[in-house]
């Protein structure tokens, strides 16, 4: 459903003096992410995971390659498409939680994607961030509290519940559950779990635990320094992965499943 085809991505740093470094953060990527299905997104740190989200989230453009959403491809869309599009591929980043505004109530932030979305009648917002708390697991008491009474984990859920409510199709997770204690983690990735079952929801998900990507993941990108080293399903990928670079980065990171 939403397809990356060749996806390149150059960022060109200017020196003092001109001339300058390039960094290839992504060279001809080609994913796709199936209906309903989870695509982890692994590889180590400045491996191009970030811009690749960035880039499937349409908030960067690519260089070359095309992001094709319902077939449709949104690098070059506009208008009603545009908006429908960024309705229904959504971000959940790893400081969503430090995102939250911190003057507002929770009822308040949440109010802010009915606002957007236009099509909810006004007199349906409080049954709507009603049921999404309870939806995500939270007391719907919240809704009256500030972002700083909450802890780390029921933050991060309100940031995955601001998302929802704009029913997407998508959710692009960039480290969701990095931030949170270990403790926490697991609570929330089997909240996103639930989530994806009731609703159909496909993912994006960027890790960096394996562990995670393997228990959380459908298939899975291996990219390093911008490059695609594998794409596979989940299970091929952990059993018997292709490429010499898999294997090192499978070898070097403790796995406890
Ligand atoms: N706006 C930018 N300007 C210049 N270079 C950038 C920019 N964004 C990313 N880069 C570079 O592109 C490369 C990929 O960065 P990216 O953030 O996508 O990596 P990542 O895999 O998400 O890393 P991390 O695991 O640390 O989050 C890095 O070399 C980074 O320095
Ligand atoms: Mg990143």
């Amino acid at each position: 459903m939403l397809e990356l085809d060749a996806i390149t991505k150059v960022f060109r740093k200017r020196g003092p003096f001109g001339g300058g470094r390039s960094t290839v953060a992504l060279d001809r990527i080609s994913v796709r992410i199936g209906d309903g299905r989870t695509l982890g997104v692994i590889g180590e740190s400045g491996s191009g995971k970030s811009t690749l989200a960035r880039i499937a989230l349409r908030m960067i453009a690519p260089d070359s390659g095309t992001v094709r959403f319902g077939g449709r491809d949104i690098t070059r869309v506009s208008g009603k498409a545009l908006r429908d599009f960024r309705r229904k591929v959504q971000p959940v980043f790893q400081d969503s939680a430090g995102a939250l505004d911190p003057r507002m109530t929770i009822a308040r932030i949440l109010r802010e994607p009915l606002m957007l979305r236009g099509d909810v009648p006004r007199a349906e917002w409080s049954k709507r961030i009603t049921d999404i708390l309870t939806a995500i697991d939270l007391s719907p008491a919240l809704r009256d509290r500030y972002p700083r009474q909450l802890s780390g984990g029921q933050r991060q859920r309100i940031g995955i519940a601001r998302a929802l409510l704009m029913e997407p199709e998508i959710l692009i997770l960039d480290e969701p559950v990095s931030a949170l204690d270990v403790s926490v983690q697991a609570n929330v990735l089997n909240l996103l779990r639930d989530l994806q079952r009731d609703r159909g929801l496909s993912y994006l998900f960027i890790g960096h635990d394996l562990s995670i990507a393997e228990y959380f993941c459908d298939d899975i990108l291996v990219l390093h320094n911008g490059v695609q080293k594998d794409f596979a399903d989940a299970e091929t990928l952990f059993r018997d992965p292709k490429d010499d670079y898999t294997r090192t980065l499978l070898a070097a990171m403790p796995r406890q499943l």
